[in-house]
């Protein structure tokens, strides 16, 4: 039996998902790549999207025109880099999706792309900063380590830097640990969520086993935990020199954009890892740091802290936080030089 007043919040909260529903425009900058393009036909799919705006240097409009004969009530419009295009494809957007650049070839680091990308999400974060000040930007392109303090100093040189709207979509990682450790243990991986902080590359990715209830030894963990931060590798390799990750990559943006869609309508307990402006580690040096985060209608709602872990995984740790802080200087120094 309900109170007056529980079905007067009930009905509130209707009236909110509702509405924030019908407000709720995705913007794709780079949605004509290889992850571009499934995690827009992804993002149509979801009856949260109301307007789904895809931009990119090239093809955008086709792709569009393509995903937009898809038989869901969302309305979708392809802008191509025009003078006005970039403006109209932010203005409005609830969240902003990255994944412009270029990918790793077999032999590259992450850390390799760094000269071609950290202008590309330079250049696409001033335009974010200036149309879609308030809006939930998302990163994925390469390197994140770097990419996200990247546009943290655009936004805050321009005075619209809110630490709770900015997220490094490290998704992956986590979809990567859940799959590979159902594999070792004959699981269903949709029931597994390993947590898994740091970073987003090689050794600043740390799967911590021990807090899934699972525990596996020697050789076992430590090919576990090299297959978990070395995930992308493989399928680098595979592709033999056709790129990256980009069908898993949009399933996991896709589920970070559906996570941040369903705490702004009003669900509690959505937590994500994601690589954040984080207080966790800063009196180690490292500004920005990737931990579980509950996601609120205000973005980032709290950071969860890393929690007991082994000593193997304190080791994995410190390796972690020399290489972050080195990676996310770098971003920084990038925009004071390269205004
Ligand atoms: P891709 O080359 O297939 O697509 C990139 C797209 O970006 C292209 O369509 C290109 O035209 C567009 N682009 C380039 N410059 C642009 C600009 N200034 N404005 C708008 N669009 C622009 O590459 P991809 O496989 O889709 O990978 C994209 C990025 O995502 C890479 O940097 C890759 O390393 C990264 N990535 C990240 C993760 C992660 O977990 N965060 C996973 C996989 C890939
Ligand atoms: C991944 O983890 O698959 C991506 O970061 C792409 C890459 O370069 O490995």
């Amino acid at each position: 039996m309900f109170t007056a007043r529980q079905i007067f919040a009930q009905v509130q909260r209707r009236g909110f998902a509702a509405s924030a529903r019908q407000s709720s425009k995705v913007t794709v900058l780079g949605a004509a790549g290889g992850i571009g393009q499934p995690l827009s036909l992804l993002l149509k799919l979801n009856p949260r999207v109301s307007q789904l705006a895809l931009y990119d240097i090239r093809l955008a409009p086709g792709v569009a025109a393509d995903i937009g004969h898809i038989n869901t009530k969302s309305e979708v419009r392809g802008y191509d880099p025009t003078p006005t295009g970039l403006a109209e494809a932010l203005k409005g957007a609830e969240i902003v999706l990255i994944p412009a650049g270029v990918p790793r070839k077999p032999g590259m680091t992450r850390d390799d792309l760094f000269n071609t990308n950290a202008s590309i999400v330079r250049d696409l974060a001033k335009a974010a900063a200036d149309h879609a000040p308030e809006a939930n930007i998302l990163i994925i392109s390469n390197p994140v380590n770097s990419t996200v303090p990247i546009t943290a100093e655009v936004f805050k040189s321009k005075g619209v830097y809110n630490p709770k709207r900015l997220f490094g979509v490290t998704t992956l990682d986590v979809v990567r640990a859940s799959r590979f450790i159902s594999q070792l243990k004959g699981t269903d991986p949709a029931n597994e969520n390993i947590t898994v902080v740091g970073g987003h590359s090689g050794q600043t990715i740390v799967p911590l086993l021990s807090q899934s209830g699972y525990s596996l030894e020697g050789q076992k963990l430590d090919d576990y935990v090299y297959r978990v931060q070395f995930g992308g590798d493989e399928v680098v390799k595979a592709k033999d020199g056709a790129g990256s990750a980009t069908l898993s990559m949009a399933m996991a943006g896709a589920r970070f954009a559906e996570s941040l869609l369903k705490a702004a309508q009003g669900q509690k307990n959505v937590i994500e890892p994601t690589f954040v402006d984080s207080p966790l580690y800063k009196d180690r040096g490292v500004e920005y740091f990737a931990s579980n985060v509950e996601l609120g209608p205000n973005g980032v709602e709290k950071i969860h802290p890393v929690g007991k872990i082994t000593d193997y995984e304190q080791k994995l740790l410190d390796q972690c936080l020399t290489d972050l802080s080195g990676n996310i200087a770098k971003g920084i120094n990038f925009v004071k030089e390269n205004p």
